[in-house]
């Protein structure tokens, strides 16, 4: 039986590249994400090329019901789920001093990035529960937190809280599920190419001039992708809760 990977917000961005490694990979794919499948033909058809099988699933990670359907879907259309990687995210919608930020902009966001993907993964690891090991693991788990998890930003609080979340999700499901054959990883993004760092591109631009990262380039999405591919397959048998910084060595404490 090919094995399935879910990848949340897998329509475009860093959690397309993922896809499209994953099923280079062998993985058949569920995506899960919040437009209709037709919105992202184009990169569908990339899936397509490279022989990879997918399901596309429209939801909310944010709703119960629409995690629900998305693990029912994803089983009855390929019998099981052997990987998650939880990618789905949110950036506040409007950047704004500690000081001022709403009520709503923190439920929002931790909603999506953080209660989402904690339900979410308690409803996948249940249903990996109920399907035999296959190879030497019943199960895989990566989040896509971020440098955010640590990195204070004080014009957007929400989002760092959130990613500081995901990371002790990763903690917590790394914990509980070892003794079921599941390992849980954890990749830590900085500054990547996508949709969501398009508004402050110059910004970031002009921090990479002036050498603010040790590889002095933006990530790509492919960057992430080939971590967590390597987090999926049997090179990381005996490890489990840890993270990798994919920030060009952003991390380096420098003088
Ligand atoms: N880009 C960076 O520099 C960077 C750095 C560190 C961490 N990250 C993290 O990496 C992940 C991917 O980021 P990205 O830059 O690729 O973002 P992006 O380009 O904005 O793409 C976000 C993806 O998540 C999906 N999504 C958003 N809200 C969702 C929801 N409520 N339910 C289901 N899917 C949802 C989107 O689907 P639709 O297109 O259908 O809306 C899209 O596929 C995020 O968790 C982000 O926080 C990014």
């Amino acid at each position: 039986m090919k094995k399935t990977a879910i990848v949340t917000g897998g329509s475009r961005g860093i959690g397309f590249a993922i896809a499209r490694r994953l099923g280079l990979d062998g993985f058949a794919v569920v995506i899960f994400a919040t437009t209709p499948e037709e919105k992202n033909k184009e990169n569908l058809k990339l899936l397509e090329a490279d022989g990879t099988e997918y399901h596309y699933v429209q939801g909310n990670i944010g709703s119960t019901e629409d995690r629900r359907r998305l693990v029912d879907e994803a089983v009855s259309r390929f019998g099981g789920i052997h990987v998650l990687v939880n990618n789905a995210g949110v950036a506040p919608k409007v950047r704004g001093d500690l000081l001022e930020m709403t009520e709503e902009s923190f439920d929002y966001v931790i909603g999506i990035n953080t209660k989402g993907t904690m339900f979410l993964t308690q409803a996948v690891a249940n249903q990996m529960l109920k399907q035999p090991m296959v190879g030497k693991k019943r199960g895989t788990i990566v989040n896509v937190s971020s440098c955010s998890a640590e990195v204070s930003s004080v014009n957007r609080g929400e989002y760092c809280v959130s990613k500081a979340g995901v990371s002790m999700l990763t903690t917590l499901y790394a914990d509980r599920l070892a003794r079921e054959d599941i390992l849980v990883h954890e990749v830590r993004p900085g500054v990547i190419s996508t949709d969501m760092t398009a508004g402050v591109h110059e910004k970031y631009e002009s921090l990479i001039e002036q050498g603010i990262f040790p590889i002095a380039r933006w990530g790509t999405p492919e960057d992430v992708a080939g971590a967590v591919s390597a987090f999926c397959g049997d090179a990381f048998l005996y490890t489990t809760g840890n993270y990798i910084d994919i920030d060009g060595g952003f991390h380096i404490k420098r003088l």
